[in-house]
């Protein structure tokens, strides 16, 4: 049995429906078992990373974890979830992490967070995979009313270009360390096939869509107020832009062969990831 967190969320419900096709027994720890819209199938409980109580019943009978959290709260929960793993004889879990959690100059919060997450983990003793990726390619989605209102992309940090990678490409390599053997004690840092900055993203997106798009540089503060705009929280908004800031230096843009090692093909490109997300912005 494998026990999938975030199991609502992009890489986490990506990471369930892989397990699925592959037959494995799969459960999946959400807050709200009501609304996560989960296959019949898959067996669901109620739990929160930062109840400890309601982890020690989930990870009954489980073999393997895929270990998602997110936020200021990732070293508490991380560590929440080994020490409840090893107490449940849990054999092997796999931490989604943040690339930039190797970068040693990185000190912004998301990756020291992560950071102190991962060690977290390595210090409960038990077997971990890391699995390290650059930014998502579907961060582009939040580009998708502008795109549909007014032909428009705006993003800050025009020269930056970061390798990003698809979320679908992550679940492949968490799938195969949560499945197979000889993951224990990796670290997989995940990239796209190529580094883009927004206004070649911007183009890649119109091309797919089959119309021009503009590409508009904002500033990181209309970034930071559009991001309040989303509800994302304030303190949370900060770390993000932080996190986008270091679009302009070269660790983010560095091509990685993790996905094409691990899974045996090369990682999708942006341009095929637009193609399956197409829909998304086109309509509502
Ligand atoms: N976006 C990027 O470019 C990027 C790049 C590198 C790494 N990352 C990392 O990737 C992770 C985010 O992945 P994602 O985008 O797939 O996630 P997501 O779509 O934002 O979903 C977050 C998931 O975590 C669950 N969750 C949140 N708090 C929880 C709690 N206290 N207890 C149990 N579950 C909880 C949510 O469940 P509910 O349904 O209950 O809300 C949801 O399923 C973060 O760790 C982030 O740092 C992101």
């Amino acid at each position: 049995m494998i026990l999938v967190t975030g199991a609502t969320g992009t890489v986490g419900r990506a990471v369930i429906d892989r397990l699925r096709v592959l037959g494995t027994p799969v459960r999946a720890l959400v807050r709200r078992p009501e609304t996560a819209n989960l296959p019949a199938d898959i067996d669901v409980v109620r739990g929160d990373l930062g109840a400890p109580e309601s982890l020690a019943a989930a990870l009954d009978g489980v073999d393997s974890v895929f270990l998602l959290s997110a936020g200021p709260e990732i070293p508490v929960h991380d560590a929440n979830v080994a020490a409840a793993a090893i107490r449940a004889g849990v054999r092997h879990l796999v931490k989604l992490s943040s690339g930039r959690a190797g970068d040693e100059a990185a000190t912004d919060p998301i990756p020291a967070w992560h950071r102190a997450g991962e060690q977290a983990v390595r210090a409960s003793g038990i077997d971990w995979t890391m699995v390290r990726p650059l930014g998502f390619m579907s961060n582009a989605l939040h580009w998708a009313p502008g795109i549909r209102a007014v032909d428009t992309v705006r993003a800050p940090y025009g020269q930056g270009r970061i390798a990003v990678v698809d979320p679908e490409d992550i679940a492949a390599v968490a799938v195969a360390a949560l499945t197979e053997t000889g993951h224990a004690g990796r670290i997989y840092t995940l990239s796209g096939p190529q580094a883009l900055a927004p206004g070649e993203q911007t183009g890649i997106l119109a091309e797919v869509l089959g119309r021009p798009l503009r590409y508009e540089e904002i500033s990181a503060a209309e970034a930071h107020t559009a991001l309040l705009g989303f509800g994302v929280a304030p303190d949370m908004a900060d770390a993000i832009m932080s996190l986008r800031a270091t679009a302009l230096e070269s660790f983010t843009s560095v091509v990685h062969p993790s996905v094409e090692e691990v899974t045996g093909r090369p990682p999708r490109s942006f341009a095929e990831w637009a193609t399956a997300h197409r829909a998304e912005f086109v309509t509502v």
